[in-house]
């Protein structure tokens, strides 16, 4: 049977989608950006970080669908943090959504520039938002800022692609977790504490994303080995770079999403937020 929120995101990810094909498209601006922008953000990926954000609006007793801007605002982050990802000056990969990756079709050059759009896009979209108040469009650009940026998920991608230069252990490894995929995954719980006003949430919702964000990055790593390649839509692409799967081994790995997965579930209860337990199990689970 599927869950509540397993519904929730069946039913919105198309809404997610449909809303970023119809404002690329009133973009003023290069056709060849508009393709290069719609062919990375309009597919098949999970739309994850939005999706949670939305849920919790719900769940908070917002109407959502004033805040899609905000949420295409998450995703353009975490794709254009996926473009340079995958770029061969990072992981080179060729695949990702179960197609050619942006620079195989567009070239290099827009793949950067494209990442580059995004992110800066990104910002225009929560200060252009129409029913925020000025001082939560500041919280929430500042908080954009701190968890992409320097402290945040650009300091995890230095730790993962310039691993040589650091002593690399299990602390090293966690806190890498942490910065280059936690610190996307607790934002969207914040930005939804923020724009309902729920202020008081705002630390157990940063201790559930931070646990929660540590098991995504684990469950990556092993879909990324063992997964099927209909489902994830990209290769393996690891191969020179210590993961948890190559420093820990499967058995260790799986107990450590498990682990995390119940921290964070732990967290929940105290939140008495079900959707969140319902939540961390569905991405303990996932396929993809
Ligand atoms: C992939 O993220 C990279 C990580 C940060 C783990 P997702 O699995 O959420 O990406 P989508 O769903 O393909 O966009
Ligand atoms: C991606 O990490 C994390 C970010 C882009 C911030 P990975 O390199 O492990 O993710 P995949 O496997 O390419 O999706
Ligand atoms: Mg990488
Ligand atoms: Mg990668």
């Amino acid at each position: 049977m599927k869950s509540k929120v397993d519904i929730f995101f069946l039913d919105n990810k198309k809404l997610i989608n449909d809303f970023a094909k119809k404002n690329i498209s009133e973009l003023n601006t290069s056709e060849y950006l508009k393709q290069s922008i719609e062919y990375s953000l309009v597919n098949e990926g999970k739309k994850i970080r939005p999706l949670i954000f939305l849920l919790l609006l719900d769940y908070y007793g917002i109407d959502y669908k004033k805040y899609l801007d905000v949420a295409l605002a998450i995703e353009l982050i975490h794709t254009y943090s996926l473009l340079h990802d995958d770029l061969p000056s990072m992981d080179n990969d060729d695949y990702r959504w179960g197609k050619l990756t942006n620079h195989k079709i567009f070239g290099e050059d827009m793949a950067v520039l494209t990442g580059d759009a995004m992110q800066t896009w990104a910002y225009e979209l929560i200060a252009d938002n129409k029913f925020l108040d000025n001082d939560v469009k500041i919280e929430l650009i500042r908080l954009l800022s701190n968890f992409s940026g320097i402290k945040g998920m650009i300091a995890g991608q230095v730790y993962d692609v310039r691993q040589e230069k650091y002593k690399v252990n299990a602390e090293y490894l966690k806190n890498m977790h942490r910065l280059k995929t936690g610190k996307l995954i607790i934002l969207p719980l914040l930005f939804s504490a923020l724009v309902s006003n729920n202020k008081k949430d705002l630390n157990l919702l940063k201790e559930f994303g931070n646990e929660l964000g540590i098991a995504y990055q684990i469950k990556d790593d092993i879909l990324d080995y063992y997964g099927e390649f209909e489902n994830i839509g990209k290769m393996s692409s690891d191969e020179d770079m210590i993961t948890y799967l190559n420093f820990y081994g499967i058995e260790k790995c799986k107990n450590l999403l498990e682990q995390h997965t119940e921290k964070a579930k732990n967290t929940a209860y105290t939140l008495n937020n079900n959707l969140l337990i319902e939540l961390a199990d569905l991405l303990l689970n996932r396929k993809k």
